[in-house]
């Protein structure tokens, strides 16, 4: 048997996973669900439930990858004899394959308008109307949504191609810092802009009135969307881990960088769009629509624009190799693939189930699931069932199947110092992720096959 391949160093894992957290969830969607649900107070909400769920589950996901050196389906293998558990990692492999196909579209879209602020487009809409309107017409047009689509899979493919080091670690090093710098460009710019404070004020000042049992599990569900939780994503980086290295403290510091991350691009974002003029609780089109009419209006807009996408297409790009690598670890540790004929087969594969997710804005849109067009009913089966369900599962199998004592013997090892220092640390790992994870998650999973309820009515 081949040697498994791991991270070059702990800076490598961390920034790997974090690029994994770090993407549309944190730029494209974050902003907009912060901006319909009334910003500072859902943001606070959102900060508890990170900490209280997002961490312990994190931790719990890349442990299980590190103790067992091997993919979601390996590791359920080799932990527990049960066929249930081991198609819970399967399930696992399938949602990387689905979150991935619809996530190319949208991150096609990225791309493709990093093209179009080249072009000098996004000078020309006075109003989102128009804006709006114009991407209708791009999403429209089979060709520009099928090929970015391709050319985005494309990239996503020759990364996890070069494989771990040389492939993941190598471009997670260079695409996060130039992250980081774009980033805090674009948030000085939003700064300096007249009219900033109102967006600061509404980043800032909670309005509490916002805050419904809906709000609540909405923060939930994207403190593990974002994240990368409830599919193996990150228990697979943690599989190239090596046994020396701290886990809560990588954890801590993932979570930490994909936290400011979202809150810079919040800060950049509604500065920039109320000092425009613009409203922040417009929904999906907050940044295809609303920004193009946000660069019109701004002095540099044509710069911003132009590093703006390559800014979201970094971020989603780095999301998308862990969603793929998922998927190609499965073959390569279970089935003895080789990486580089994976990664051309299944990288192949989820391209073409990304095509009528990617049709669905065109040719497709009359055609319904349960009411909603592909696109949308893939993104809610893996957003609101499939995450959610792996999420429950896998801090069930940590806390109770596994155990939680043995897992705390694993986590120990790298760690030895931070538990000797703070034994506070098992308190608050144990009641988070033997009680409210489950109980938490549960709910969310309720919530989700509530609305389930509805479109089978
Ligand atoms: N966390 C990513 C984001 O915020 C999305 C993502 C990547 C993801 N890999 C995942 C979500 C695995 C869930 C599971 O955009």
């Amino acid at each position: 048997m081949q040697q498994r391949e791991n991270w070059g160093s702990k800076v490598g894992f961390i920034l790997a996973a974090a690029g994994s957290a770090v993407g549309l969830g944190n730029i494209w969607k974050f902003p907009y669900i912060a901006g319909e649900n009334g910003g500072a107070a859902f943001i606070f909400i959102y900060l508890i439930c990170i900490a209280i769920i997002g961490l312990p589950v994190l931790i719990a996901e890349v442990l299980l990858g590190r103790t067992t050196q091997r993919n979601p389906v390996g590791a359920f293998r080799k932990l527990s004899n049960s066929k249930i558990w081991v198609s819970v990692g399967g399930l696992g492999v399938i949602a990387g394959f689905v979150i991935l196909s619809f996530y190319g579209v949208v991150a096609g879209w990225s791309f493709g308008y990093i093209i179009e602020s080249i072009k000098g487009t996004f000078f020309e809409f006075s109003k989102v109307g128009d804006s709006g309107a114009y991407f209708t017409s791009l999403t429209s047009n089979i060709t520009w949504i099928v090929g970015y689509l391709a050319i985005f899979m494309s990239l996503t493919m020759l990364i996890v191609y070069f494989g771990v080091q040389k492939g993941i670690e190598r471009a997670s090093k260079i695409m996060m810092p130039l992250l980081i710098v774009i980033l805090l460009i674009l948030m000085i710019r939003g700064l300096t802009m007249e009219g900033a404070g109102k967006g600061i004020d509404f980043l800032l000042k909670p309005d509490w009135s916002h805050i419904t049992p809906g709000a609540v599990l909405i923060a939930l569900g994207h403190a593990f969307f974002t994240l990368s939780l409830g599919m193996g994503a990150m228990m697979t980086y943690g599989s190239y881990m090596s046994k020396k290295d701290n886990i809560p403290s990588a954890a801590v510091q993932i979570v930490f960088l994909d936290t400011l991350v979202a809150l810079i691009a919040g800060i950049a974002i509604f500065t920039a769009v109320f000092a425009t003029g613009q409203s922040p609780d417009v929904g999906p089109g907050l940044i295809f629509h609303t920004l193009p009419v946000v660069f019109t209006k701004m002095s540099g807009g044509y710069v911003f624009s132009i590093l703006f996408f390559i800014l979201l297409t970094i971020a989603a790009l780095t999301s998308a190799i862990s969603l793929l690598e998922v998927v190609i670890a499965y073959f390569v540790d279970e089935r003895g693939w080789k990486r580089h004929n994976a990664v051309i087969v299944f990288g192949i594969v989820t391209f073409l189930v990304g095509i009528p997710s990617a049709l669905s804005f065109n040719v497709m849109s009359g055609f319904k699931i349960f009411g909603l067009n592909f696109f949308d009913f893939v993104d809610f089966l893996a957003s609101n069932v499939l995450l959610p369900l792996g999420g429950l599962l896998i801090s069930i199998f940590v806390a109770y199947i596994w155990g939680f004592d043995k897992a705390l013997l694993n986590l120990k090892q790298g760690a030895e110092n931070l538990f000797d220092n703070y034994p506070r640390v098992v308190f608050f790992w144990k009641i988070f992720l033997k009680y409210f994870a489950p109980v938490l998650i549960f709910l969310v999973l309720l919530d989700s096959t509530g609305i389930l309820s509805s479109i089978f009515k």
